[in-house]
Formats: structure tokens, sequence, C-alpha cells
């Protein structure tokens, strides 16, 4: 159960809010196990003192997707070795930390135990609060820690996992404008490389293969447009592909090097234009909210993909807002964006006890409806 606010911190120091605050935080939601030492003195930029992230795509290549119970298994393997490397990178011990941040959700349910474990350990060894983060928090709260955004700015999430458009109000303040109703972004790039007999992750792949390509080739559908609102949807896209690739086989055997191009470039077209389109959507109620000074930022794997940047951008430029990418390595999943979210939230008055439980599922917004299929790898976000 979140305890309140820690008017003193641990130390009984009554100015917890103003001093400066060093956390470790930890990520282990899906299949990257991170640890990363963040650092903000008030009225300073953060620094990230470390950042180690050790991937496990190796581990689970042979079975074409992640398996759950490997995940946490080497979670568990590792934790503590990312934490020592962080510690050793920054210069640091234990006993010159003020707190341990530890994503606690959403994600793959023995991974985030995995981290959480590990976490209530810490704290109940060295006596440093504890504060659970949602990992879509990390991601959200990331353009804060790079380009120190003032609230509110609108946010697109876009990874293997997730799919959503929020207007960032405060560290635990979040307004779900829409998101998808079935596979996330990147989900539907990795089924389509799957498709084409291109590589995982499927993401760059197809960009690669695209830049050549033709995206006016194949009429692709844009899902949803027709539908109100920021709701979006990738699975009928990826059926179209599919369509689109048997039909050539159907007729010439096999597909040329410039079919599989065009297929990408279509596709990638497509996953862009719907993107976009929402975005123009999302900007409306969020420029009502913030009508000068007005900020899209993007997180998540896919907001890798330069013909979805430069459609946003388009898109931020005749609005007159501004776009903001943060560095890809704080765009996928780390463990600093964990640590700084929880420096943002401890400073809010969140603080956790060694209660704190692992949620699988853990939307930002409360108060939105449900999701029936957002992120149906509900892994990554
Ligand atoms: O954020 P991320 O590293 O992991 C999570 O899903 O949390 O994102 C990985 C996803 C993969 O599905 C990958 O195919 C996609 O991001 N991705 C891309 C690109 N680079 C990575 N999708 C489209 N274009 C890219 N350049
Ligand atoms: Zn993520």
């Amino acid at each position: 159960m979140p305890a309140v606010l820690p008017a003193r911190d641990h130390t009984g120091n009554r100015h917890a809010m103003q001093k400066t605050l060093t956390f470790l935080g930890l990520e282990s939601s899906c299949d990257d196990t991170a640890a990363a030492i963040v650092r903000h003195r008030a009225d300073m930029p953060p620094e990230i003192l470390s950042s180690v992230i050790q991937s496990q795509t190796a581990l689970h290549a042979p079975f074409g997707g992640v398996v759950p119970e490997l995940a946490a298994r080497a979670h568990a393997e590792r934790l503590d070795l990312c934490i020592e490397e962080a510690l050793a990178k920054a210069g640091l011990a234990l006993g010159h930390l003020d707190a341990v941040a530890v994503a606690a959700g959403p994600g793959l349910i023995g991974g985030v135990m995995s981290g959480v474990m590990c976490a209530k350990g810490l704290s109940a060894a060295t006596g440093l609060p504890l504060v659970g983060v949602n990992h879509l928090a990390g991601h959200a709260l990331t353009p804060r820690l790079t380009d120190g955004l003032r609230y509110p700015y609108l946010m697109l999430l876009v990874s293997g996992g997730h799919c959503q458009f929020l207007i960032v109000c405060g560290p635990q303040a979040f307004r779900r404008l829409g998101g998808t109703i079935d596979d996330a972004p990147g989900e539907a790039f990795d089924k389509a490389a799957r498709l084409l007999g291109l590589p995982q992750p499927g993401g760059p792949a197809v960009e690669a293969e695209a830049a050549p390509g033709d995206p006016r080739r194949f009429a692709f559908p844009r899902p949803l447009l027709d539908r109100q609102g920021c709701d979006l949807s990738f699975s009928g896209l990826k059926t179209a592909l599919l369509r689109a690739r048997d039909a050539l086989v159907a007729e010439k055997g096999g597909l040329t090097v410039q079919d599989r191009r065009d297929l990408c470039a279509g596709f990638q077209a497509a996953v862009a234009d719907v993107l976009a389109e929402k975005a123009r959507r999302a900007l409306v109620p969020y420029l009502a909210a913030r009508p000068g000074d007005a900020v899209l930022a993007v997180a998540g794997g896919v907001a890798a993909n330069a013909a979805l940047r430069s459609a946003l951008m388009r898109v931020c430029d005749a609005d007159g807002v501004r776009f903001v990418a943060p560095p890809l390595w704080l765009c996928t999943d780390n463990a600093a964006m964990i640590a700084w979210a929880g420096i943002e939230q401890y400073r809010d008055g969140h603080v956790d006890g060694l209660d704190l439980a692992a949620r699988p599922r853990w939307p930002l917004d409360q108060t939105a409806p449900a999701m029936i299929g957002s992120g149906k790898r509900g892994s990554k976000a």
C-alpha cells in the first residue's frame, strides 16, 4: 500500500523535498535487466551517474519470443550484478543512496517480482526508502530527465508492447487520450518482418528494407481513421500485408527484392500515417489545456523510426508545437527512467512500504476505460 508524503526522509531530515537525491533504479519487467543511478539537486538538471543494461535478447532468440520463466530466472540472477556494476560506475556505495526505485509493473509477473523482491531486500537491509514505479511512468517522465520539459506535455508512447497518447500533467498525473485496441506498433513491425522473412527485431529491418521501396504501390488500410478519437489498431494492417504477400506469391511463385521493399515501404507509411493523424487529434484536447509552449514528446523503441519521426514533426510544425525525442537509449527500456520517475514521485510524496506488490497490469490513468487488447504482448512498454 502506498504510504503518505515523506515529510521527512528516512534520516529524519525535514527538508527531504529540497535536498539532493541519489536514487538507484531497477528495471526487470520484460527482457532487459537494468540498474541505474540518477542524482538530482533541486533546481539543477538531473544527472545519470550510471546506467547498466543486460539484454536477454540472445537468451530468448531460439524461441522466437520472450519466455517468461527464463526471463524471470535471468533477472533474478543478474540484478545483483547490474546493481554492483551501476554502483561501481557511479563510484558510489549503497550508503550514498537516498532510496531504491523499482519498476513494480506492468510487465511479465515473474520479472517484475524479481525486481520488486530485490528492491525490498535492499530496502530491508539498508533502511533505504522503497519507491514502486509504474514502468510506463518511467517512459512518460523521460523527457523531463533528458530535456527538462515542463508539465503538461503530450506523450506518444510507441513500443513493442504499448501504444498510447498521454497528457503528462505531473509525476503521478496522466490523462490517457487513447491507445491501441490490439497490437502495439513495434509488435506489428515485428510480425511484418516475420511475414517477409526479415530478421528480428522487425522494426529496424522493415525500415531499412522500406528505404528504397515505393510506399504507394500497395494501398494498405489506415485502420480506425474513420472512427473519432485517438484509439488505434494495427492487427488489420498486418492481415493486409499477409494478403498482399500471398497474392504476389500466388501470382509469381515468390517475392522479388523490389516486392519486399515496396511491401515494407507501404506498411511503414500506413503505420506512420495513422500515428500522425491520431497525434493531430490528440493535440486538440492537449492544446486546449496548454495553448502556449506546447510539446509533443515520444518514447519507446518505435520512436527510432525516421518515417514516423518525420510524420510527427510535420504534424507538430503545422500546429506550432515543439517535437521532442529523447536519445534512443533512453527511449527504450532502461533503469535510469525508473530512478528518475522514483525521484519525481518521491518529491511528489510517494513512498512504498515492504508490502509493495508486483502488478502485471497497471494502467497509468486509472480513470480511462480499460483497453481490451492494449499491449497484447503485455510485457514491454
Ligand atoms: O521500447 P523497446 O526497445 O522495447 C519495448 O517494446 O519496450 O521497443 C522495441 C520495439 C520492437 O518491436 C522493434 O521492432 C521496434 O521497437 N523498433 C522499431 C524500430 N526500432 C525498434 N520499429 C520501427 N522502426 C524502427 N527503426
Ligand atoms: Zn518499456
